[in-house]
């Protein structure tokens, strides 16, 4: 009772800077909805982490969130984003385009992708900023070194010249990462940003990602495979599976008490978490396509715990302690099925 009263305040003050609030979003003809009833909420300086399986929607979300998903074909069924009062889906192209790159910004695997290659670095740093600032050539150029010298690319001033070819994966993503925050966004979402390097330099990457984070108090939504990234980085964690959450809390509470089969499938089968590297785990079955998804529980087919009740109705996301919630009918899972972990 006494902690409950003690944590109040600080949970009142926790005010989201982003709150995605029960998105939907579906591809033109498909038969049922690719991401399905999605909410999360971000605040200043936290880093939520989003793990699942290939497929299940996380890319898309993000995208959506960016105003970057091609419209049609993908379509918004329901659903608000609310960000610094607005929300961001209810936005227009223009409206959104001018949050993107300022207020909030993007990170992708492949830094090839953003960066453009007829231009050199510098040029591109220098553009974000004059795109959404009001100064000259020479100060945005100033600003671009600055940037390049605070993602720690060696020679910068040298560099500033050079184009995206002519530097290694590991320095692109580092420009990215400087294109992304040059105009100080209060919201970064990076969507494997490191899954393209080899181990050595992911670890950099991530170094400096939450030293760049902890210094400006983005929100930082960290899209991964990668679990051992997760436990080292996140604050808390969302889990999807095939369009929707099934299990969202505090990084610890995630790992130490998984309440989601799914997510203790994941868990479960990781060899070491906190090592670098540890891949989501092969769980038995197929994730189900868009086209083929189960009526209600979509985890159903590959779940050892499934019964008809199951297969029937959708379990909602409930809270199973403050702050930690899971989408299954049967969670907490140790009062049904005693100790599973
Ligand atoms: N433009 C599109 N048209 C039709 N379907 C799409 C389109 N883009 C994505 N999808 C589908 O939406 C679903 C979710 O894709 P998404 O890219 O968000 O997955 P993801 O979780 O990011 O996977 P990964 O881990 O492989 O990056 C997939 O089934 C994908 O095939
Ligand atoms: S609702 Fe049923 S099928 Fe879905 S995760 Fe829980 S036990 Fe498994
Ligand atoms: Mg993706």
């Amino acid at each position: 009772m006494q902690s409950d009263t003690a944590t109040l305040p600080a949970a009142a003050s926790r005010t989201p800077l982003l709150a995605v609030e029960d998105l939907a979003l579906r591809f033109g003809g498909s038969a049922s909805n690719v991401v399905d009833g999605v909410s999360f909420d971000v605040a200043a300086g936290e880093t939520l982490c989003i793990v699942g399986e290939s497929g299940c929607g996380k890319s898309v979300t993000s995208l959506a969130l960016m105003g970057l998903l091609p419209m049609p074909p993908a379509e918004i069924v329901r659903g608000r984003a609310l960000f610094e009062g607005r929300d961001l889906l209810a936005l227009s192209r223009r409206e959104i385009g001018k949050l993107r790159g300022d207020r909030m910004a993007m990170i992708f695997q492949e830094p090839m992708t953003s960066l453009n290659p007829v231009y050199t670095v510098g040029d591109q740093i220098a553009e974000i900023v004059r795109r959404h600032r009001p100064v000259g050539r020479t100060e945005a150029r100033a600003r671009a070194l600055e940037m390049l010298e605070r993602v720690k690319v060696p020679a910068a001033k040298r560099r500033l010249d050079d184009y995206p070819h002519q530097m290694s994966g590991g320095m692109r993503q580092r420009v990215m990462i400087a294109m992304a925050l040059a105009n100080d966004p209060r919201l970064l979402i990076a969507d494997e940003p490191t899954t393209a390097l080899d181990v050595t330099i992911q670890a950099q990457i991530l170094d400096l990602m939450r030293e760049l984070q902890q210094e400006t108090g983005t929100a930082l939504i960290l899209i991964t495979h990668d679990l051992g990234v997760v436990a080292e980085v996140a604050d808390k964690v969302a889990v999807m599976y095939a369009g929707r959450i099934v299990e969202t809390g505090p990084v610890g509470a995630i790992f130490d008490d998984p309440q989601h089969p799914y997510t203790l499938g994941l868990i479960s089968s990781v060899p070491s978490l906190g090592e670098r590297g540890g891949r989501l785990a092969t769980i038995p079955g197929m994730v189900p396509t868009v086209d083929r998804m189960p009526a209600g529980c979509r985890f159903a087919p590959r779940c050892p715990f499934a019964d008809a009740a199951c297969r029937t109705e959708v379990p909602p996301l409930a809270e199973v302690a403050a702050g930690h919630a899971a989408a299954c009918r049967y969670a907490p899972l140790e009062r049904h099925f005693g100790d599973v972990a």
